[in-house]
């Protein structure tokens, strides 16, 4: 899946060497024969190798449903009407608040595994319904356990600034103030998050806050992300690019001149297929632009109970196929090699290269394409996490 003439990068009838957890051969299957190997074997029997998948952006640490708002939503009101009237992430911040640490980690471990049958090895997680130090701490110890407990590796995001709690609405910038003086530290000393998130949006934070809150967060040493252009251009893309973030995401609103920025960073532009469709989103993010710019283009889920309901990362690329022109090449990349750099992790996953963690799939198909194409039966035949076959 790194960028290479050949599409996908793809090599045929090859041997993969694993040696302690990670990939430390590929070799042409002649010269594997040569080599008269005799420890453990798998045949694929000329099944599809692939890197494990990377969801680089979810939300998947959170209680209740917004399913009644799904309603109201068809009944013709909006997103941000629904969010103004104390709904939409205040609703889940309420029910977040109220469940336990154990009971919000027994509601996420499902999801995690049927991520994981889906072929994912690795996932990020955000913080953000919680909003108050527990609830947020609390979010993020759930999010670390489950990697802990599970075979799967995964990235943590403090979003605190996600939105203004309804207790701060009178004086937003305090919860700013407050997030930066004392949040953002503690969780730094605790090492609960790997990165900040944050929503620049109108019924969120403006672009000041957006500053403020970055250059807190990067004296503390965590990576930089953000939900960027979703409903409308605060500009947002552009500061994070200042700042080196990882990657900008949504970016249905970006600009011209936000890509000429974004290319000179090295910003993953991440798209949330999933949450555009859910949302009904007319405007679509400026694939053909990005293109043009060489940005790495990862797609991610966006797994949440508001815009995303849909806990499928194959589902987010055949809709970014279909809605936003992707290829389904570029679509694979973007949830193994363009993922991996949107967590700062392709030094360690996301390509099929020697020295990187043996993190693989082998599917029940032939050509890469299916994995765009076809939504339904499972198509994973064995996933392999750090050199460890691990599926239901
Ligand atoms: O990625 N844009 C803001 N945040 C989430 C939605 C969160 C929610 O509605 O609960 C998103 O779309
Ligand atoms: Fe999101």
């Amino acid at each position: 899946m790194e960028p290479a003439p050949i599409p996908y990068g793809l090599m045929e009838d090859c041997a993969i060497g694993i040696y302690q957890g990670k990939i430390n051969a590929i070799l042409p299957m002649s010269e594997f024969e040569a080599t008269r190997y005799t420890g453990k074997l798998c045949d694929a029997e000329g099944r599809l190798i692939t890197p494990g998948l990377i969801d680089c952006h979810t939300h998947l640490v959170f209680a209740g449903s917004r399913a009644t708002e799904f309603e109201q939503r068809l009944q013709g009101l909006s997103y941000t009407q629904i969010i103004e009237q104390g709904g939409g992430i205040h609703s889940t911040v309420r029910a977040t608040r109220q469940a336990s640490e154990q009971e919000l980690y027994e509601l996420a471990l499902p999801r995690l595994q049927h991520l994981m049958n889906q072929g994912v090895t690795t996932l990020e997680i955000k913080s953000g319904y919680g909003l108050t130090e527990p609830d947020e701490l609390k979010m993020l110890r759930v999010a670390r356990r489950l990697a802990e407990e599970n075979p799967i590796r995964i990235s943590t995001s403090l979003l605190a600034a996600h939105v203004v709690p309804l207790e701060y609405s009178s004086q937003p910038q305090h919860y700013v103030d407050w997030i930066c003086d004392e949040l953002i530290p503690v969780v730094a000393e605790m090492e609960l998050a790997d990165s900040l998130d944050l929503f620049c949006e109108s019924i969120a934070f403006d672009a000041e806050q957006t500053r403020q809150l970055f250059a807190a967060a990067q004296i503390e040493g965590l990576a930089l992300k953000g939900h960027m252009e979703q409903l409308s251009n605060l500009g947002g893309s552009r500061i994070a690019a200042e700042f080196q973030a990882l990657s900008v995401d949504h970016l249905e609103f970006l600009s011209e001149q936000d890509i000429s920025a974004l290319a000179a960073s090295g910003t993953v532009a991440t798209l949330l297929p999933i949450a555009s469709y859910f949302l009904q989103q007319q405007q679509k993010p400026p694939v053909e632009a990005l293109r043009r710019a060489k940005i790495p283009i990862a797609v991610a889920s966006d797994f949440n109970p508001g815009t995303a309901p849909i806990l499928s990362l194959r589902m987010a690329m055949n809709i970014g196929c279909i809605n936003y022109g992707l290829t389904p090449e570029e679509a694979l990349t973007g949830v193994t090699y363009n993922a991996a750099k949107a967590l700062g992790l392709e030094h360690l996953t996301g390509s099929l290269s020697p020295n990187l963690a043996a993190d693989l799939v082998i599917w029940e198909c032939e050509h890469p394409a299916e994995l765009s194409y076809q939504i339904g039966p499972d198509l994973v035949y064995k996933r392999i996490f750090g050199g460890v076959e691990s599926h239901d």
